[in-house]
């Protein structure tokens, strides 16, 4: 049977970071499935389907033939046979799919391939629904969180690293928007499920976080 680790917590709460290195120390894949529902966004976005209109949604998204791979340890996400993991990480895209994630027929097609992969590996997961809705059985089950204000801030940072401006404020608001509609929409919404061990990283170097949770995972792998 496989080993595997469910990490879900609102958005940067710093779940891909944490869970990539993990993963990589343990010799575990890691499986990122918020770079799935993006892939479904791009489609979107490059079909010029409105997010806002579910009808079209549903019945492009068939069209959409989302796989994963990996090179070198890295996932790949693969749409319709092209690597698109340079285009997933944009702000356009990330908003779209938060949109389209609760809209069940995307959900249904992504989360059979979610549980297919980690039927056959060892792997660290990473969501908002892994814990309670497509691993329920994982070994282990994280949830990874931090305050609006300290998300906001970390992201800002990302941007000005980038080169990108971004304000401060614009950034927390979106992030307590995304999380409001991650948390409460009717099919999956994000909470913690019963059996994952809470952690909150406001106050925690992300070093902290990966010794903290690579040790969690040691154990839990062990017995
Ligand atoms: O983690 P992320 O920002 O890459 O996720 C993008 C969007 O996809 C986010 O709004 C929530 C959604 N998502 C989801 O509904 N279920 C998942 N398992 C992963 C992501």
């Amino acid at each position: 049977m496989s080993y595997n680790v469910a990490i879900d917590g609102p958005a940067g709460a710093g779940k891909s970071t944490i869970a990539k290195a993990v993963a990589g120390k343990l010799e575990m894949v890691y499986v990122d499935t918020g770079a799935m529902y993006r892939a479904m966004a791009l489609y979107m976005l490059r079909e010029q389907v409105p997010p806002q209109d579910t009808e079209k949604v549903i019945e492009k998204c068939r069209y959409a033939d989302i796989t994963i791979s990996y090179e070198d340890g890295i996932q790949v996400v693969l749409l319709n046979g092209e690597n698109v993991n340079d285009f997933l990480r944009t702000e356009e895209v990330g908003h779209i799919a938060s949109v389209i994630s609760p809209i069940p027929e995307v959900r249904k097609k992504l989360v059979e391939l979610q549980k297919e992969l980690a039927s056959g590996t060892d792997c660290i997961m990473d969501g908002r629904d892994i814990g309670t809705c497509v691993l329920p059985n994982a070994q282990l089950k994280i949830y990874l969180t931090a305050s609006s204000r300290v998300r906001a801030r970390r992201r800002y940072d990302e941007l000005a690293a980038k080169g990108e401006a971004g304000d401060l404020q614009t950034i927390q608001a979106d992030i307590e928007e995304r999380d409001y509609r991650d948390m409460h929409r009717e099919v999956s919404p994000l909470k913690r499920a019963e059996d994952a061990v809470l952690v909150d990283t406001s106050d925690m170097s992300i070093d902290e976080v990966i010794a903290v949770i690579s040790e969690m995972c040691r154990r839990s792998r062990k017995a």
